[in-house]
């Protein structure tokens, strides 16, 4: 890590064991209610130096909530938020100098130019001169908004705006960079080149809490999942664990008409279920059971219309664990 400030505030955590040095966050029991709605119950999230976290989960489930308390934007009812040593809540400037946010909602000056939105932003995080300077032309090159730069940021549209106000996230080379959906909106190659970033930042040791909609960024970034529904996290591991663990893979028939709940495979009746059109068999050898099933459709194989294997993935974990579906395109509602 590089800057006076984290150094700073590394320093006044004290000598610290190995493991507790890579453990840039860590949040236990954090609880948030609005008036008589729970929105956070009790989130535990530990975040290491190099880790980027992808928080997943339902519209409503308390992702911004938990990301603006860490940022310390908002107070939590209880729990504790360590950030590098530092209790955030104990002393928040020293928990915010080291923390890097780009909110869900927008947070520019619509007046200012982009270069004085950073500018600004990046005295507030403590950097000048040179360094500053240094620091605009490089997260300016990397979120590809050079050319931008002198325009006023409430003429700039939508995506454009959005990579300017993350660029200001990361302009001090934060320990702990919380971006709360900073894809949203972009097109598709400004997502490439802000994946490319996080990735960057996370190699150079900062850890990530990266939340979205978009399951496939979960995987081009090489993220952690902690998927929160409800307030709870309920599933946390590498996309490996929680596909193994949460998933199998399943065959669909699609028929013309009603599906019929048609079992070939003894034992497997209470893997099958009909949605309509569409009769779905969890399986973990899913060529065996479409030989199975198809013989023994008997008159009904007239009707069928499609076959498809739908493999384990995140994308069905997420639906086995939360009971959603997802739109095309992989974006989740
Ligand atoms: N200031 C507030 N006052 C009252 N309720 C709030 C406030 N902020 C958030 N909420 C409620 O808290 C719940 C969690 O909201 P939050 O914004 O954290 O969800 P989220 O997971 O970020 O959702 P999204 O995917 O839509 O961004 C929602 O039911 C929301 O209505
Ligand atoms: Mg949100």
């Amino acid at each position: 890590m590089t800057g006076p400030l984290v150094d700073a505030a590394g320093a006044s955590a004290g000598p610290r064991a190995p493991e507790e040095a890579q453990r840039v966050l860590d949040v236990r029991g954090l609880r948030k209610s609005y008036g008589e709605s729970a929105v956070l119950c009790g989130v535990d999230l530990e975040v290491r130096s190099g880790e980027i976290v992808s928080l997943l989960g339902p519209n409503g489930a308390g992702k911004s909530t938990f990301v603006s308390i860490v940022a310390g934007l908002r107070r939590a009812d209880s729990g504790s938020v360590t950030i590098a040593g530092v209790d955030a809540f104990a002393q928040p400037g020293a928990a915010r100098r080291m923390t890097g946010l780009a909110a869900q909602d927008l947070a520019v000056y619509p007046v200012l130019s982009a270069r004085h939105n950073l500018q600004l932003f990046g005295e507030l995080a403590g950097l000048r001169g040179r360094e500053l300077g240094t620091r605009i032309g490089e997260v300016a090159r990397a979120l590809r908004i050079e050319p931008l730069l002198n325009r006023p940021v409430g003429l700039l549209s939508g995506g454009q705006k959005r990579r300017v106000h993350t660029a200001m996230a990361l302009l001090h080379r934060p320990r702990l960079l919380l971006l709360d959906e900073a894809t949203a909106g972009a097109d598709v190659e400004t997502r490439t080149y802000l994946l490319d970033v996080v990735r960057e930042l996370a190699a150079d040791g900062s850890a990530v809490i990266y939340s979205t909609h978009y399951l496939q960024e979960v995987e081009m970034l090489g993220a952690s999942v902690a998927l929160l529904e409800a307030g709870t996290v309920i599933a946390r591991g590498s996309v490996r664990e929680l596909v193994a663990g949460h998933s199998t893979p399943a065959v669909e028939f699609r028929f013309a008409g009603p599906a019929p709940l048609v079992v070939a495979e003894p034992g497997r009746e209470g893997f099958a279920e009909c949605h309509d059109d569409l009769l779905r068999i969890a399986t973990p050898d899913p060529a065996a059971t479409i030989a199975a099933t198809i013989p023994a459709l008997g008159e009904d194989a007239g009707r069928l219309r499609g076959v498809e294997i739908v493999r384990a993935s995140l994308e069905t974990v997420y639906l086995a664990l939360t009971g959603r579906r997802y739109a095309s395109g992989g974006e989740l509602s």
